[in-house]
């Protein structure tokens, strides 16, 4: 077996990114509107104000999706787009954008997979307190249901948040990212309560108003990739990838976003290392935020070589769990442009991980590469290292289909290059080569190469 017939191949973005128009046709502030334009935040103080300029091209965009050949597209809602404040009034505007796009998708017969939250919090509820907010969780659930009600007759495929480790994590615990400041660790675990929570009520809302609706989720962490195959690094670098460190370190924690959602409770190891930190978690808090997706995503990128304990040549980095072994790096290792490093057996293990503990179809929600990508001479935009990227990733992906797990599809990370949060413009993430000064879209090398794995349904991998 390879990957099934109805294998979903895709491309991924989302709106802060790529859409621009940020004060247009009344639209609301975002958290990253405003960081944006603070001194010092974003590399060379660039923002996303044009982006992509998506928000008045995106039908030269979906065509150019049709000939990618996606058979889905996941984008994301602009929730102060389509409630400039948050909560209350509709902005029939911007709900008329994404009704056009979803027409547009489905007229080129491309499923829209719509993230409602891809980090762009309207700041209206911010100056409430965001995620701090008790309120926050029915905040979300009421843009949720605003948004089913409005797109549900067309989309059935919703994926609740994107990545809560980085707008929790690298916003609070790092300071990063929008809105940028640093909270305790008491602080930050309530906000990821009511995250956990806003899921579950969001996919109460959804289920609610959209016929035949399949929820998902789509966080993210790097992959403990075994050294080798044998079972001790197997089970080691599984260890890894759920175990809560024990010096607290909690914000990337697989288990710690993952296993309310799709088991219905806090790891143990999670709460009895936290415990001090912990926010009053309810009776019904954990019935609320268990409503299980009907398909699990997960962004994965990068992986960590990982060894067990005592076999390895690097630091001991945990062992309250089984122990492991984080390993080093050989000098001069391959990485992406952003200084990523590369693993290229991070699907294999990320997505059978996570299977066997979840148990649910699985979807890579987001891979690819940053690379510093120009036209050449002959006018072409070649990126091989892309293209290599991919294809090693998405083989480790066709082995686990191999194995048995459940593999759904793949988004790959990012139709086109795009507004890269802190910095700017620096990396390009796209199969799409933009010129932001002139917009112009080219597709590069990879685009072509990736038109012919999904013609191939990946047998040419
Ligand atoms: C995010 C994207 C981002 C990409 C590359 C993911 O963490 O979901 O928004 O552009 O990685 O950094």
């Amino acid at each position: 077996m390879s990957f099934r017939n109805d294998f979903v191949w895709g491309a991924a973005t989302s709106a802060c990114q790529i859409e621009g128009a940020a004060f247009e046709d009344g639209k609301g502030k975002s958290i990253w509107d405003v960081y944006a334009h603070l001194p010092g935040k974003v590399f060379e103080g660039e923002h996303g104000d044009v982006a992509c300029d998506h928000y008045h091209r995106f039908e030269e965009d979906v065509k150019l999706m049709a000939e990618l050949g996606i058979s889905a597209y996941r984008f994301s809602i602009s929730w102060p787009r389509v409630m400039p404040e948050g909560t209350g009034p509709v902005n029939e505007k911007g709900i008329l954008f994404y009704s056009r796009l979803v027409d547009c998708l489905l007229s080129h017969g491309i499923t829209p997979y719509v993230t409602l939250y891809h980090w762009d919090q309207p700041y209206e509820l911010y100056k409430k307190g965001g995620w701090l907010n008790p309120d926050s969780p029915k905040w979300f659930a009421e843009y949720a249901r605003t948004v089913g009600e409005a797109l549900g007759d067309r989309v059935k495929h919703f994926i609740t948040f994107n990545e809560p480790q980085v707008f929790i994590g690298l916003a609070f615990v790092d300071g990063v990212h929008a809105p940028g400041h640093r909270m305790s660790r008491a602080e930050t675990l309530l906000m990821a309560h009511h995250v956990l929570l806003a899921h579950g009520m969001a996919s109460q809302a959804l289920r609610a108003c959209v016929p035949e609706v399949q929820v998902g989720y789509a966080p993210t962490s790097d992959v403990p990739v075994p050294v080798s195959d044998s079972p001790e690094h197997v089970a080691a670098a599984r260890n890894a990838y759920f175990a809560m460190p024990e010096n607290g370190d909690w914000s990337w924690n697989v288990s710690w976003w993952s296993d309310p959602v799709m088991l219905g409770h806090y790891p143990e190891d999670g709460l009895r290392i936290l415990e001090p930190d912990l926010p009053l978690i309810r009776q019904d808090d954990m019935k609320t935020i268990f409503q299980k997706p009907d398909f699990y995503g997960q962004n994965i990128y990068r992986g960590i070589p990982v060894s067990a304990a005592g076999n390895g040549t690097g630091n001991k980095v945990g062992d309250g769990a089984g122990g492991w072994r984080k390993e080093k790096r050989s000098p001069g290792s391959p990485k992406t442009a952003i200084g990523w490093p590369v693993d290229f057996d991070c699907l294999y293990w990320g997505v059978k991980f996570l299977y066997e503990r979840y148990q649910t179809p699985i979807f890579v929600t987001e891979n690819g590469m940053s690379s510093h990508d120009w036209p050449s001479l002959d006018g072409k935009v070649h990126d091989p290292a892309r293209i290599d990227y991919l294809h090693r990733h998405l083989r480790g992906l066709r082995r686990a289909a191999e194995d048995g797990v459940d593999v759904a599809g793949y988004f790959q990370w990012s139709l086109m290059d795009n507004f890269e949060w802190a910095r700017g413009y620096n990396d390009r993430f796209g199969l799409i080569y933009v010129d932001f000064e002139t917009q112009k879209r080219l597709p590069k090398d990879s685009f072509y190469w990736y038109r012919d794995v999904i013609r191939g349904n990946g047998e040419n991998l």
